[in-house]
């Protein structure tokens, strides 16, 4: 009976110890990314959506930087540009040929003016789906 106290024992510490363990871990700058091994969605089901993703998409799905900034200000799910409801084509247009706050400005080099509309009427047809 003792016996079985003293492995009782022992095993009760064995396990402190390693529960402490890992709270020093944590405590010890360990800094998790919970999106670790995650994707961004780079699908498009048409050439207009591809051109967002090739050219946007980075920033404004998810995990992107726009996506995260608007988030301080947006109401949930308005974050990302396709959920927005707000967006027009002329305004979309000079956020994007001016920049605004993080957002650097898109040149005429990067994006010509005919795919610049391509993407914005591609961004107020996608709310509505
Ligand atoms: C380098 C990252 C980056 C890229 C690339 C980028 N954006 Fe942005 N965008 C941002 C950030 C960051 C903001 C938020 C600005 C702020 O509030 O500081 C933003 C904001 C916007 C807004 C304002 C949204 C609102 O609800 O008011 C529009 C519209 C926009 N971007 C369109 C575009 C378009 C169209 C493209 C592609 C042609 C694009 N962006 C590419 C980073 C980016």
């Amino acid at each position: 009976m003792t016996s079985h106290l003293t492995v009782l024992a022992a095993s009760a510490a064995l396990l402190l110890a390693t529960v402490s363990s890992a709270q020093d871990n944590a405590a010890g700058g360990e800094i998790v990314n919970p999106f670790r091994g995650v994707m961004q969605d780079r699908s498009s089901h048409s050439e207009d959506e591809a051109l967002y993703v090739e050219k946007c998409s980075m920033c404004h799905r998810r995990m992107g930087m726009g996506t995260v900034l608007l988030a301080r200000r947006m109401a949930p799910g308005e974050a990302e540009l396709e959920d927005s409801r707000r967006l027009t084509v002329p305004y979309i247009t000079l956020v994007a040929r001016q920049g605004m706050g993080n957002m650097p400005r898109i040149t005429r080099a990067e994006v010509s003016d005919e795919q610049l509309e391509r993407i914005a009427n591609y961004l107020v047809a996608a709310r509505q789906q």
